[in-house]
């Protein structure tokens, strides 16, 4: 199948991810059409993206003419006719199942040959497919923000997706410079669901009272190399973001309790402590320079029992290659201990293989290793029994793992 760049992409949504998946693809030598509703939106679009030229030349990436002929490469449309000869349209428009379904509708019969891709986040592809009609023309490509940079793509195989829309997708991602990994339609995909427990696990440490923000991402980071910790992160992200990804990817689950979300998280959002762009989150963020934990609270000496440190110890041991004390040892362990869980489960429920879910976590989120590579170079028995002693620790069953032998990782 060719992925021949005289065929033009359509990408339809000129906000933060459409703007970015055009710059990537005339970036990579493809004729792009960019729709928006009206005419101030692509034109503040192309002004956004000839900037980012402006700084990729004045930081040597690319020449002069390089930027000139990307650009070039890009126009724009308010008229959905305009996207008839294109040959695959990129849909990155506001989530909402709705107004996406009355999009795809309209384009797949204009567009009568072309594969309709989503970036959805948290939609089902199949579902979206199936109401617009084009069910075998509908896929997933989900981007990472900022898309020239990140260099992931979920490619999302909807349940009547063709296999030819499915290649045709992942041959055009990689021949713009991305790494595919190719994923079932399930809630998250790969990494808003495998990313979770970084996150809620860390959520519920302090929930707990055991240890404050700052030892947490101390500990992810010192122990874990993780670059950042998960409440810097969360409040980087934004803390309404994190909430809301985790209160779908639960929900679309059926509300299993290992993604239960964090109680103390949502109520930060609800009094409108939504990060760094509230100025408020986990951290107090002054300034760039003073940042500083405004979840005040005294520790409590965590309890652990024999069996649950030998675990911990015995894991660490592998997984870490600093060493650190009891208590960060204890924190390491019990957020990457359920960051594995959660992508053994992906594996048992079939969302990708165990390759592809490694190296989305490396590239979509940028872990040190992918849980399932750690994983391996842990043990995976000690693995078991490090969730095993965990879980005797918690009402909710939370670190249940998938029955042994539907993961084998070396
Ligand atoms: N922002 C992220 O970090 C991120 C990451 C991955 C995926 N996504 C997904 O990408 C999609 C777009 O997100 P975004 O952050 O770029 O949003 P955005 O709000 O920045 O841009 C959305 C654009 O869609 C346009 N639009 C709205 N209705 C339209 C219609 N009927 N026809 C054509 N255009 C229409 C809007 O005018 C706007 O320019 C969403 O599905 C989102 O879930 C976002």
């Amino acid at each position: 199948m060719s992925t021949n760049a005289q065929n033009p992409i359509g990408v339809i949504g000129a906000g933060t991810m459409g703007a970015g998946i055009a710059q990537a693809a005339a970036g990579a030598g493809w004729s792009v059409n960019l729709f928006d509703i009206n005419q101030s939106l692509v034109d503040q679009a192309k002004e956004n993206i000839a900037n980012r030229f402006i700084r990729l030349v004045e930081k040597g990436r690319i020449s002069v003419e390089e930027s000139v002929g990307c650009q070039e490469r890009i126009t724009t449309t308010i008229t959905l006719e305009d996207l008839s000869d294109c040959d695959l349209i990129v849909e990155a428009i506001v989530e909402d199942f709705d107004i996406k379904t009355k999009v795809l509708k309209d384009v797949g019969s204009i567009a009568t040959k072309a594969i309709l891709a989503t970036n959805t986040s948290s939609l089902s592809v199949s579902e979206l497919g199936a109401a617009s009609g084009f069910a075998d023309r509908v896929v997933g490509m989900h981007f990472f923000n900022p898309a020239p940079i990140m260099p992931l793509v979920e490619v999302v195989r909807g349940e009547l997706s063709s296999e030819p829309a499915i290649q045709r997708a992942t041959l055009l991602a990689e021949a713009w410079g991305k790494t595919v990994v190719q994923v079932s339609d399930t809630p998250g995909f790969i990494v808003n669901r495998v990313a979770r427990p970084y996150y809620l696990e860390s959520w519920r440490i302090v929930e707990d009272g055991v240890a404050t923000v700052d030892t947490v991402d101390n500990a992810m980071q010192s122990l874990g190399e993780f670059k950042m910790g998960p409440f810097m992160l969360t409040d980087l992200i934004g803390q309404d973001i994190n909430v809301a990804t985790t209160r779908s990817v639960w929900n679309r689950l059926g509300k299993p309790s290992r993604l239960a979300p964090s109680v103390k998280q949502e109520s930060l959002v609800e009094r409108g402590n939504l990060g760094r762009k509230s100025g408020c989150g986990a951290y107090a963020h002054d300034d760039k320079d003073h940042v500083v934990p405004a979840i005040i609270m005294e520790p409590e000496e965590v309890e652990i029992s024999e069996y649950l440190a030998s675990a911990i110890n015995a894991f660490c041991l592998e997984a870490s290659c600093s060493t650190g004390s009891m208590l960060e040892k204890y924190i390491f362990a019990r957020v990457l201990g359920g960051i594995i869980n959660e992508a053994m489960w992906a594996v048992t429920e079939e969302v990708a293989s165990q390759k592809d879910i490694d190296t989305a976590m490396k590239l979509g989120t940028n872990y040190p290793h992918g849980p399932l590579e750690w994983a391996g170079k842990i043990g995976l028995k000690k693995v078991q029994q490090l969730l095993a002693a965990l879980n005797e620790t918690v009402a909710d069953n939370r670190f249940a793992s998938p029955p042994f032998g539907t993961v084998s990782v070396s």
